[in-house]
């Protein structure tokens, strides 16, 4: 595996392959990488001749700046399980590299994606997640990129930032499935900040996605959110929101016709951590 920490290296390196006919594919991570992680390089090797992926610790889109310093930093191990997963190429660069010249380069319009569902609980966020991904796709220029499920709304966010961004209208797009627990609990860095506890009720989180899924398929959604939220409470869950959306647009439903798709999204603290998972109901 090639490691390249400046802009300009990589893209030479890549220019090369590409001159070759390879294909490119990209994942970008902010690294502490796990087997979901690991998933979207496989589905990415599947695709693509090449598989590049950055780990960049991005503070644009962290909020809360506690949350920045707390994040788990894990390069020596990462740098391990990319190599036993056969990545070809890490891009790894310094903050500097990235930002040279301050913070605020482009607002992005997200529309309702904006102010919804984590947009509402964590101002900034997609902006500073549009900024990177922005800089990331245009120093990589990759032919396919790979996304998962557990970060829903991020999926639409990026959908939406390839659609509106002529220079990425080649760029092919794939969500990959949420890789889980035996026990339901979505695989996340967070996980590791739970106590033995805390562990247990964590699996709950699916279960009450699981519960909306049926609720919906069985009649009416009155009451239901609701009843989930007590669900949620009731093993120790504080909840930033309980939501059933539209599948695209992720504006909130509250009847629904049987036929669109919609997705269910839970975020909510477990003692210090905070958790997200959703469901596709379509
Ligand atoms: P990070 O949280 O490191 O996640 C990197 C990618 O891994 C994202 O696409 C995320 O959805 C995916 N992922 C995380 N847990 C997963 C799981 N259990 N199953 C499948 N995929 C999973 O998301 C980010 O970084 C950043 O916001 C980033 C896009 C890199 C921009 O900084």
């Amino acid at each position: 595996m090639r490691i390249f920490k400046k802009i300009s290296d990589i893209q030479s390196y890549l220019q090369i392959q590409k001159d070759k006919g390879l294909s490119v594919g990209f994942v970008p991570t902010m690294g502490a990488l796990h087997k979901g992680h690991l998933s979207l390089l496989e589905t990415c090797k599947t695709a693509c001749d090449m598989g590049v992926v950055s780990i960049f610790v991005n503070p644009t889109q962290f909020n809360d700046k506690k949350d920045l310093e707390k994040y788990p930093r894990t390069i020596e191990k990462d740098i391990t399980l990319l190599v036993n997963a056969g990545c070809d190429v890490l891009f790894y660069p310094e903050v500097e590299e990235m930002y040279p010249n301050g913070e605020i380069t482009r607002i992005y319009d997200l529309k309702a994606l904006e102010n919804l569902f984590e947009g509402a609980f964590r101002p900034g966020h997609f902006q500073g997640v549009c900024q990177v991904v922005d800089k990331l796709f245009s120093i990589v220029q990759p032919q396919a990129v790979f996304f998962g499920q557990k970060d829903y709304q991020q999926c639409m966010v990026i959908k939406r930032l390839i659609d509106t961004t002529p220079a990425f209208g080649s760029i092919e797009m794939t969500i990959v499935p949420t890789m889980r627990e035996t026990n339901g609990l979505a695989m996340s860095s967070r996980n590791a900040r739970l106590s033995e506890e805390e562990k247990q009720l964590a699996p709950t989180i699916y279960q009450t996605l699981l519960f909306l899924k049926g609720a919906l398929k069985a009649g009416p959604m009155a009451g239901i959110k609701e009843a989930a939220t007590l669900k949620l409470n009731e093993r120790r869950f504080i909840t930033d929101y309980v939501g059933i959306a539209d599948a695209y647009t992720l504006e909130p439903v509250d009847d629904w016709d049987g036929q669109k798709p919609l997705v269910a999204l839970i975020a909510a603290f477990l003692g210090p951590v905070r958790l997200i998972d959703n469901l596709v109901i379509a």
